[in-house]
């Protein structure tokens, strides 16, 4: 190779064991844009990992934590307007608006094209691109995809090396002319000759991008999570939503987890919650002691890439290989799995640096009598502020996680046999419903919200509906994407195949002082052993306006201590409460408008007519 690009002083210089010509001109022309110095094509191995840390190290992005403490761990802190996903500037600039649907933003894409040319030209000058060949899913599974993220971050290298198989194995994949999504993404800040750099450089402009035809991700502006690591959100939902709709697949905001029986009986279980419903905590949920022999095993904690197998059944895989979870609340009573997860090899993101060199955030345990907060201020218990900020992260690989299940990397996936969804209700949305059929499973989750809390900004407690928790995440028309589940449903149906039941749950309804009635965490294992044993056949239940609900002898209660009016009251429908919900259905479904199904509008009618009567 070697050849100097014409446009740029920079040589693409690829190795030798990148063979991919098309991926090398792509690189080129990047670069030709960018004006980088220079381009390092990432291996993944450990070195370069190091490598890379230390260099962050030096440039005051990264400190290295206490390794008596936290081996072999880092704290970065971001520029405290560069903390989260922007969903104001997250564009789906699909050919035509109406793909896009009314809960995206859209522009057309010659116009956005244009806008981002002007952005990138020059803006990694000073700076070096990084090519991050990265694999969503096992190497090589029949349900795993390619991208290439070239970047000029190398937070952000340290972090897809995390987050996904990432390095040169993913070029023999590849091979000369193997297919990948192309992700730019630059944070924005070019350096003049002899400009200092900033711990954490980023733009006030911030664009996140995606072409949908064109299968392409543009990043602009952000070194953040979801807005920068290009292969979790923008790949792995949006772009890939549109590969599935196109290809008979489905790709989710789904955690996948393993639930064994003591008898040994094994099933699989893919869960849909909005942000804050306890996503990460369901997925490494320990089970209570009082129902011995059980067991949750995790497969995913966000992500699920769902593909008909050759028996009809629905197989997924996670496409991720770490988790980029939030910190704050998570503790050892919460989430023990996830605690455990954290002891070593951790990337954190904005939590609190403790005296001794260790890392805190609130809800971990008892707060330090002095600590530097995520922007690097004193910080002492009374200060009257957080020490971390509530949208910290951490970054770890999924093998540590000890509740790990034995075929998270297996290149086949696991078969589904529930679909979960739920988010978060004071009121109004029982405990557990399991749908009668997919239609109704289908709406359940279309028709999905989920209340604010105190720590979202806005109003709280107002219901935001969130369907499949994909209302920031889904890369086309949302009347499409629902039209897509039951076109598919339809169709492995009409073929015999054998579909996993859905499920709506609530674990979050309070009483009149805003005490959680249910509590939660790993007692939800009594309503997943009941919907296992519903899918099995062996659990009883009661038919209700909603589909079937457990009665209270259908759970089992060892060792708790929950009475039947406190469980009559979280399985209740309240008829007034409904019919305020159902107009709002209807009001959702009016937003949604053209090309919502028929069958959905029914049956949000149907229940409707079936309350009144
Ligand atoms: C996430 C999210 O960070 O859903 O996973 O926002
Ligand atoms: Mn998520």
């Amino acid at each position: 190779m070697n050849a100097a690009n014409p446009k740029s002083s920079v040589r693409v210089d690829a190795p030798e064991w990148v063979r991919h010509r098309r991926l090398q001109a792509w690189v080129g022309e990047i670069a030709a844009l960018t004006r980088p110095d220079r381009i390092e094509w990432c291996d993944g191995s450990q070195e370069e990992y190091d490598r890379l840390c230390a260099g962050l190290v030096r440039a005051g992005t990264l400190r290295r934590l206490n390794p008596e403490k936290r081996p072999n761990s880092y704290l970065a802190w971001s520029d405290p307007d560069d903390v989260a996903r922007v969903e104001d500037r997250t564009f789906i600039c699909s050919e035509r608006q109406e793909d896009a649907g009314p809960t995206n933003n859209w522009a057309p894409p010659g116009q956005m094209r244009e806008t981002l040319h002007g952005l990138f030209d020059g803006c990694m000058q000073g700076r070096t691109l990084y090519v991050i060949p990265f694999s969503m899913g096992p190497l090589g599974s029949p349900i795993a995809h390619i991208g290439v993220e070239l970047t000029d971050s190398p937070y952000v290298v340290a972090n897809m090396r995390i987050m996904t198989r990432m390095g040169r194995k993913v070029y023999d994949v590849l091979g000369e002319d193997g297919d990948f999504v192309p992700c730019v993404h630059s944070v924005g800040k070019p350096l003049q000759p002899g400009e200092a750099d900033v711990p954490w450089p980023c733009n006030p402009t911030k664009y996140i991008v995606h072409y949908p035809e064109a299968r392409e991700i543009w990043s602009f502006g952000s070194g953040y999570g979801g807005n920068a690591l290009l292969g979790k959100k923008c790949f792995a939902l949006r772009i890939a939503s549109n590969m599935g709709r196109d290809e008979g697949w489905l790709a989710e905001h789904m955690l996948i987890l393993g639930v064994t029986s003591p008898q040994g009986r094994k099933m699989h279980v893919a869960a849909a919650f909005p942000s804050a419903c306890g996503k990460t905590n369901f997925a490494m949920m320990i089970p209570p002691a009082s129902l011995p022999g059980w067991k949750v095993t995790t497969i995913g904690d966000d992500i699920a890439w769902i593909k008909p197998g050759s028996d009809g059944r629905l197989r997924a895989i996670n496409p991720e290989a770490g988790y980029f979870g939030v910190a704050p609340g998570t503790n050892e009573k919460t989430n023990y799995n996830c605690m455990a997860s954290l002891r070593e090899n951790v990337l954190f993101t904005n939590v609190a640096l403790t005296d001794d060199g260790d890392v805190w955030w609130e809800g971990m345990g008892p707060a330090p009598a002095h600590c530097l907060d995520w922007q690097g201020r004193d910080w002492t218990p009374d200060c009257g502020r957080k020490a971390a900020h509530p949208n910290a992260r951490f970054t770890v690989s999924a093998q540590q996680n000890p509740a790990i299940d034995p075929d998270w990397d297996n290149p086949e996936g696991v078969t589904i046999d529930a679909f979960v969804v739920g988010g978060r209700r004071a009121d109004t949305v029982p405990l557990v419903t399991e749908a009668r059929n997919w239609v109704e499973g289908v709406y359940m989750a279309a028709t999905l919200g989920s209340q604010t809390t105190a720590a979202a900004a806005g109003a709280q407690g107002v219901v935001r509906r969130d369907p499949f928790a994909m209302l920031p995440f889904c890369g086309y028309n949302m009347s499409d994407y629902f039209a897509h589940w039951l076109r598919l449903g339809d169709k492995l149906q009409t073929a015999g195949a054998t579909l996993p039941r859905f499920f709506a749950v609530n674990w979050f309804q309070t009483d009149d002082e805003g005490r959680f009635l249910w509590p939660g965490f790993g007692e939800n294992m009594r309503v997943l052993k009941w919907m296992l044993e519903r899918i099995e056949g062996d659990a009883g239940g009661r038919d209700t306006l909603l589909g079937t609900t457990p009665r209270y002898e259908d759970i089992a209660w060892d060792g708790l201590d929950f009475g039947r009016d406190a469980f009559d009251r979280i399985t209740a429908i309240d008829a007034q409460a409904w019919q305020h919900e159902l107009a709002s259905h209807a009001e959702w479904f009016d937003k949604l408008a053209a090309g919502l199904p028929a069958a959905l509008r029914a049956h949000c009618e149907r229940l409707t007519a079936q309350l009144v009567s």
